[in-house]
């Protein structure tokens, strides 16, 4: 290969040649002391963003006969001695043997990032269908350790991004996505006015309510209404959140936060729709984004890992994480809904139907796929991420 030297003087044809014995004076010049190999950067950045973090059940507390919380501290005996600090509105992947299985599922974390540096999380558990909430609610003590992910998640106040006032729609568990910012901005940790309304069917159903009544304060920030979508009571209003509600508490610059059900997304966006927003306005939850399948047809789900090729029965209507979970296969997620890319695995052969529209354009051209949003559609082979 010849190489181009136009435009060289000779001046930089000098520095090139004395360039073998600067470096040589370097090198020999320099300390034989061993290359470090921690600096105080990296260990700061696997302090705020461990890949696991084993934590102990300081305490229970039945917020009602259908929710927990449960009071995460460091489980010293492991290796953990701080708990990482998170952006309020972030979720800790948990993760359990639960009959044969390995389940990974997210919560968010419900209390003030303030308590993080105090050493506990909390994270608020409502039993339902889910193996896993279940597990929590029937089967989980105080002084029962498990092992959780660092914080992660995107649902959160981003100063730089967000505006300064902010209304929260929030249905029913979807408290849980917003209580944390709440807390926040009492902490002065954020920075902003927070108004939540805060939809339930009964009294008996809301959660946090003796934090909300005090988050609620006069001259606070914060501004809770709740609304009773199926009795009439003193202190709450009635029906659903109306436009002419909104119209009271929005500024020409506001970020919406929704966090609810499906149905609830389609009605809130109706809403919004006449605000005319742009994206950047309105901030969605993933975790109420799944999709109901009708599917009975039972395939073989061929997964290879780097080890081993294991063959498994995966029915139509679960998602081939879902699938490897139940049996024992320790597949890499925390999110559950195809947002954050940890399971993200090569799709060797067959067809699956996949939710959220979640994979990238790239993804999509080297046939790379997220398990945890993906139902099979035929027999398939997947490779798992190294
Ligand atoms: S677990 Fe997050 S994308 Fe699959």
């Amino acid at each position: 290969m010849e190489l181009n030297l136009k435009g060289l003087d000779q001046k930089d044809m000098n520095a090139f040649h004395t360039l073998p014995s600067e470096r040589a004076k370097i090198i020999y010049g320099s300390s034989p002391a061993a290359i470090k190999t921690t600096y105080t950067a990296n260990q700061l950045a696997s302090s705020l963003h461990p890949d696991i973090q084993y934590v102990k059940v300081a305490k229970i507390i039945e917020e009602n006969d259908q929710v927990k919380t449960f009071v995460l501290v460091p489980n010293t005996e492991e290796k953990t001695q701080k708990l990482a600090y998170f952006r309020p509105g972030q979720y800790i992947s948990i993760e359990l043997k639960i009959d044969g299985g390995i389940y990974r599922r997210p919560y968010t974390i419900t209390s003030s990032p303030k308590d993080a540096l105090e050493n506990f999380y909390t994270i608020t558990v409502k039993r339902k269908k889910g193996i896993v909430s279940n597990y929590l609610f029937d089967h989980v003590k105080v002084n029962d350790t498990f092992s959780v992910s660092g914080p992660t998640g995107t649902f959160y106040y981003e100063p730089l991004r967000d505006a300064k006032n902010v209304i929260a729609l929030v249905e029913g568990i979807g408290i849980n996505q917003i209580i944390s910012m709440a807390l926040a901005i009492q902490d002065k940790i954020l920075d902003c006015k927070l108004t939540i309304f805060y939809s339930v069917k009964t009294e008996k159903d809301i959660l946090f309510l003796d934090k909300l009544i005090q988050l609620n304060k006069k001259n606070s920030p914060i501004t809770i209404i709740i609304l009773l979508s199926e009795e009439e009571k003193e202190n709450y209003l009635h029906g659903f959140i109306t436009k002419e509600m909104l119209d009271q508490y929005k500024e020409p610059e506001t970020s919406f936060f929704i966090s609810g059900s499906l149905s609830f997304y389609d009605r809130v966006n109706e809403l919004l729709k006449e605000y005319n927003l742009s994206n950047k306005y309105i901030r969605h939850e993933s975790f109420f984004g799944r999709v109901a399948i009708q599917n009975t047809n039972t395939y073989t789900i061929t997964v290879l890992t780097e080890e081993k090729e294991i063959s498994i029965p995966c029915n139509g209507k679960e998602t081939l994480l879902e699938a490897m979970e139940k049996n024992g296969i320790s597949a890499p997620s925390r999110c559950h809904v195809g947002d954050c890319g940890f399971c993200r695995s090569k799709l060797k052969s067959g067809v699956v139907r996949t939710f959220n529209n979640i994979l990238t354009k790239a993804d999509e051209e080297n046939e790379y796929i997220h398990p945890c949003a993906s139902f099979p559609e035929s027999d398939i082979v997947i490779e798992l991420p190294y």
